[in-house]
């Protein structure tokens, strides 16, 4: 392999661990009152979002974000990611199919 071809594969590398830091980053955010990969506080009277699929989630999202559903604290938060961020989002929480 030549010089200039690990380079080149050394970004790809970096780029995709970039990426990913950046989806976990934005679902850490969920994290401090859903639990860690959604599995909820004990006692902490937040839902469980672990059992949703990330269809699921998305859509509820979204619902909280457009006003159809209702809540305390999702509504303002919903608001302030784009569609996109929301799908990164329930990306990576949801059960997998
Ligand atoms: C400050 C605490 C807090 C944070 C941060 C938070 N949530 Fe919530 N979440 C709640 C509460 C409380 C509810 C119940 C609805 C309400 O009152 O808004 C809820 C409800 C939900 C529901 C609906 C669950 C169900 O079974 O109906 C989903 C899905 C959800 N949250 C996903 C997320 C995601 C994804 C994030 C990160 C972008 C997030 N939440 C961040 C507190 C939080």
């Amino acid at each position: 392999m030549s010089f200039l071809g690990l380079a080149q594969w050394n970004e790809v590398t970096f780029a995709q661990s970039a990426e990913q830091l950046y989806e976990r980053a934005l679902a850490g955010t969920c994290t401090n009152c859903h639990g860690t990969d959604g599995k909820g506080v004990v006692d902490g009277g937040i839902p469980l979002i672990n059992q949703l699929s990330s269809a699921e989630i998305l859509t509820q999202l979204k619902a909280y974000k457009s006003g159809t559903l209702d809540g305390t604290i999702m509504p303002q938060l919903a608001k302030g990611y784009s569609d996109q961020q929301l799908t990164t989002i329930a990306n990576q929480f949801g059960k997998k199919p």
